[in-house]
Order: C-alpha cells, then sequence, then structure tokens
C-alpha cells in the first residue's frame, strides 16, 4: 500500500509536537524513523493509523485521503488492510496465545485456525497458544503482538519500536519476523526505532524532528 504524507502538522493544545512532515512510502517499501524521545513518532504512528487527528496537512493510503473518511470508514479500513504493533504491546490479558491472534480475523468473520498457528509457529511460539499472556515474558509478549499485526496479511504494518524490550539475539528474531512476512506479503513496513540494527534492515531511514522530517 502506498502512503503519502503532506504538510502534516500535530499539536496538544498550544503544545506543538510535530509539522512540516512530508513522507511517501511505496507499496512494498521498508522505511525507519528515528528520532529523540517525545518528538512524537508514536503519534505520528497514530496519524497514519487514523487512530489519532492531526492538525494540519493530509495523509493518503492508497490515494485515498483518511482524514476525509468517517471514523467507521478509518475503523474499517485498519481492520482490512492496515497492521500495527503498539509500543506497549496491548495484548488482551483473558484471551489466550490463539486468541489474541485470532481476533483481527475474527474481526473480519474470516476465522482461520491454520493461519494462526502458522503465524505462531513464525514468531517461535507455536507450542504456547493455550497460554495466557501473563504466563509469558515481556519477548514472547512482543512476538504474540507482531503476530496479530500480521495475521490478516496486511497492506500496510506499522510497528512502533517492535524490539524496544528485547535482548539483541530475541530481537533479530523479531525483526526476522517482521521483514519477511512484510515481503511476504508486498506489504509496506514503517517501523519506529532506536536500534541501529534495526533501522540498518530499512530501505531508508529517517529522523522525525519538531520541525519535520528528513533523510538520517
Ligand atoms: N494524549 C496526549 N495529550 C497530550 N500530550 C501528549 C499526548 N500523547 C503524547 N503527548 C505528548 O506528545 C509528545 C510526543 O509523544 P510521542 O508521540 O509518544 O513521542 P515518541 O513516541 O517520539 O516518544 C510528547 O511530548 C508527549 O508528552
Ligand atoms: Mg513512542
Amino acid at each position: 500500500m502506498s502512503l503519502q504524507l503532506r504538510g502534516l502538522a500535530k499539536r496538544y493544545g498550544d503544545a506543538p509536537v510535530f509539522a512540516n512532515v512530508s513522507l511517501d512510502v511505496a507499496p512494498g517499501e521498508f522505511v525507519a524513523i528515528a528520532g529523540e524521545s517525545g518528538v512524537g513518532k508514536s503519534t505520528l504512528l497514530n496519524c497514519i493509523a487514523g487512530l489519532e487527528d492531526w492538525d494540519e496537512g493530509r495523509i493518503a493510503l492508497d490515494g485515498e485521503d483518511i482524514g476525509a473518511l468517517s471514523p467507521d470508514g478509518r475503523a474499517l479500513l485498519r481492520r482490512k488492510r492496515v497492521g500495527f504493533v503498539f509500543q506497549a504491546f496491548h495484548v488482551l490479558p483473558h484471551l489466550n496465545v490463539a486468541q489474541n491472534v485470532a481476533l483481527p480475523l475474527l474481526l473480519l468473520n474470516a476465522p482461520d485456525d491454520a493461519r494462526v498457528q502458522a503465524m505462531l509457529d513464525a514468531v517461535g511460539l507455536g507450542g504456547l497458544g493455550e497460554r495466557l499472556p501473563q504466563q509469558l515474558s515481556g519477548g514472547q509478549l512482543q512476538r504474540v503482538a507482531i503476530a496479530r499485526a500480521l495475521v490478516h496479511r496486511p497492506a500496510l504494518l506499522l510497528a512502533d519500536e517492535p524490539t524496544g524490550n528485547l535482548d539483541p539475539a530475541t530481537a533479530g528474531k523479531v525483526m526476522d519476523v517482521l521483514a519477511s512476512q512484510a515481503r511476504e506479503n508486498g506489504a509496506s513496513l514503517v517501523l519506529v526505532t532506536h536500534s541501529e540494527a534495526a533501522a540498518a534492515r530499512a530501505g531508508r531511514v529517517l529522523v522525525l524532528t519538531p520541525s519535520g522530517i528528513a533523510p538520517a
């Protein structure tokens, strides 16, 4: 899926977060975004996903102006075509691992146990489908979040510091899964990361600052 940002600006009340953010991501492209803590990286991903409103500028996904969509329209687009790996996982505590991963498919009325199992296998959690989230380590939870973001083969994958809580070896494995699944599905991948190792896998690395976004 192509992504186009033009002159995007975001404020919280009087406090500007970022301004003048313009960016094109081609279908299948892998772009990493770095930037200091608090500069608005998570906010930017939330805007791209239509989870948060912005103050100026335009966001288009495959040419469709998402600012013009209703909240329901945005939710539907997200459900069908976007995968989001949240910084704080947002794994649902009362569902087991397999149920968490299956959730995007259930929301699309397209349950597929074989696909869920394949995703669990892909992230190295093949035998843990019945476990509850509280019985998992941080690295395992992160991989549940990644399997869930990928299970419905999204055309756009947004990942917010997906290796932030992981040791280098696990981080490497998680990045392998993210990058290979994105490639397999022809998905565009926008990765927010502080990790040089993770950013090195991207086709391009950009840095977000309060005044815009530019090549690293
Ligand atoms: N809901 C909110 N209300 C007010 N300020 C917020 C809110 N969410 C984030 N912020 C502020 O916006 C700025 C950018 O936050 P964030 O996008 O989380 O940055 P990053 O992900 O780059 O660390 C920070 O200064 C943060 O305190
Ligand atoms: Mg953040």
